[in-house]
């Protein structure tokens, strides 16, 4: 399963590609607002910056909601760097903008999913990622984890490459769950990835090693 983080903090970004396992990032205008980066100029910006830092693929939000706004939007986001992918809210205008830039060689996140009907149209688009926000779907007690098998199978029946990219993760457990239900990517925050290191035996049998190793010298 690939690793993404789902952050515009570079601190957090650089943390998670330093420690080797990083696969990507996802943002969005929430995420870019919550580091203060407003204004076209800075957050172009802030996006190359984010490229120079990690190897994969980084995901830059398109604000128009238009089927030309969203090309010339995107397009100019793809110009930015090649770990560039333009993504478009799952939208009618933005299928049709999903169909154009696969038809034009640009990679693509298909945003905001809730349901698997949206993820068989981002799919038969031609999306290269399909983001379904299983967090969101927990906090209005649906089960989010359900869409990611739903989505999983439709995909398996039929063959679409577009790769499954669980969203909206919020901790470690949910990143577990979307491995085994086969999601092939998860964007979630620095916490959630290395609140997978945590257990209680590693840090207790650690201590054990050290001490004992102590004794002899
Ligand atoms: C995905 O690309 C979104 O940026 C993100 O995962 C949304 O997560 P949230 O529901 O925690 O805001």
């Amino acid at each position: 399963m690939k690793f993404f983080i789902d952050t515009a903090n570079l601190a957090q970004i650089k943390e998670a590609q330093d420690l080797g396992i990083l696969d990507g990032v996802t943002t969005n205008p929430s995420l870019m607002a919550k580091e203060g980066i407003t204004g076209r100029d800075n957050i172009l910006k802030h996006y190359v910056d984010i490229c120079n830092i990690v190897d994969g693929d980084v995901s830059a939000e398109v604000i128009a909601t238009d089927f030309e706004g969203m090309v010339k939007e995107g397009e100019q986001l793809a110009s930015l760097h090649q770990q560039i992918v333009v993504k478009i809210p799952v939208i009618k205008e933005g299928i049709k903008a999903i169909k154009y830039f696969t038809d034009n060689g640009i990679k693509t996140n298909c945003t905001l999913v809730f349901s698997a009907g949206q993820a068989l149209l981002a799919a038969k688009a031609g999306a290269t990622y399909v983001s379904p926000f299983i967090g969101r779907l927990d906090d209005i007690s649906s089960d989010g984890l359900n869409l990611i098998a739903d989505i999983r199978l439709i995909y398996d029946n039929y063959g679409y490459e577009t790769q499954i990219l669980a969203a909206s993760v919020r901790h470690s457990m949910h990143i577990i769950d979307c491995a085994k239900l086969g999601a092939d990517v998860m964007t979630g925050p620095l916490l959630s990835i290395v609140g997978l290191l945590k257990h209680p035996l590693t840090d207790l049998g650690l201590a054990q090693f050290l001490a004992d190793y102590n004794k002899g010298n």
